[in-house]
């Protein structure tokens, strides 16, 4: 049996639209086995067992794109990434997919290969890389189409809440809102903010990451998609901390330098929002893992 494991990831990290994406310590994994059946599916809800699965999906893309015949399978998932909220569980679906099949062929592609394909089905690659390597990612489309990524620590004195809603955001509602143009001086603004950010999560600098960190091209328009989003704030900010919208919500996600600060924003956004799930968590060093059992 092979079992793969892929961590939650984060995109956009606020300054980082659609080109950075943080892995976090939130697990979920499939078991890929053979099967006498065609395909087999268990552990999610009915509606996703059968072959419009995206996991079966990815498998199936990855196996054409090694020209091997696609396996009778067993799919077993076991999925801890909430769904539509901006915590990337269907990068983890097409990561899982790709790498399950890749384990089943002793494992012919390496990391960038898997990424291209996986950016492929995604349609941008800031959930995926991070899904891929883990860390801290910042990647993008090359002029010949490849996606190029880089990948930067994040120092460990880092930790991070998610605060995660009884409730989602649409991505396609959250890309709508969005205005189509921005100006020079925005541009400037965002470039500066991104770079100086990743350095910050790698210095854990948080006084440079509370600065660095404000965005200005789509933050300010979906945080009207998420009621709550200044409540939520305000409780990071108490205990010290910095938060975001994860991906396109409707997660926020808060940054701060000591565990004590971590439990302070978890206790009081419990108290706050009791029907939400808010978890403390760390940044995922390691990215897909794959295990044959
Ligand atoms: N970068 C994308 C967005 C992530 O913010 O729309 C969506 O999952």
């Amino acid at each position: 049996m092979i079992r793969i494991k892929v961590p939650a990831t984060s995109a956009n990290i606020g300054v980082g639209f659609d080109c950075m994406g943080l892995a976090v310590s939130l697990y979920s994994s499939v078991e890929f086995e053979k099967s006498a059946e065609k395909l087999e599916i268990t552990g999610c809800p009915k509606e996703f067992r059968n072959s419009d699965n995206l996991v079966y999906q990815a498998f199936v893309k990855a196996c054409r794109h090694l020209d091997k015949p696609v396996p009778n399978v067993k799919i077993n998932i076991e999925n801890n990434i909430p769904v539509a909220r901006g915590l990337g569980s269907s990068a983890f679906c097409i990561v899982a997919g790709l790498q399950g099949a890749n384990a089943w062929f002793d494992s012919p592609m390496d990391r960038a290969e898997l990424l291209d394909l996986a950016t492929e089905m995604e349609g941008h690659p800031d959930n995926v890389s991070p899904a891929i390597y883990g860390k801290l990612g910042v990647s993008f489309i090359d002029e010949q189409k490849d996606v190029q990524t880089v990948h930067f620590d994040v120092n460990d004195q880092l930790e991070f809440v998610t605060l995660i809603p009884d409730y989602q955001v649409s991505t396609e509602k959250a890309r709508e809102i969005l205005p189509s143009e921005m100006s020079y001086h925005e541009a400037i603004y965002q470039v500066g903010h991104a770079v100086a950010l990743s350095k910050a999560m790698e210095l854990g600098d948080l006084n440079l990451i509370r600065e660095s960190i404000i965005d200005k091209m789509h933050e300010p328009y979906r945080s009207k998609l998420i009621p709550d989003y200044q409540k939520a704030k305000d409780i990071c900010q108490q205990a010290n901390g910095t938060m975001y919208i994860s991906g396109s919500g409707s997660t926020m996600m808060a940054i701060v330098n000591s565990s004590e600060d971590a439990e302070q924003i978890v206790a009081n956004a419990k108290k706050d929002f009791p029907t939400w799930e808010v978890n403390h968590v760390n940044v995922d060093t390691n990215g897909v893992m794959s295990e044959v059992i």
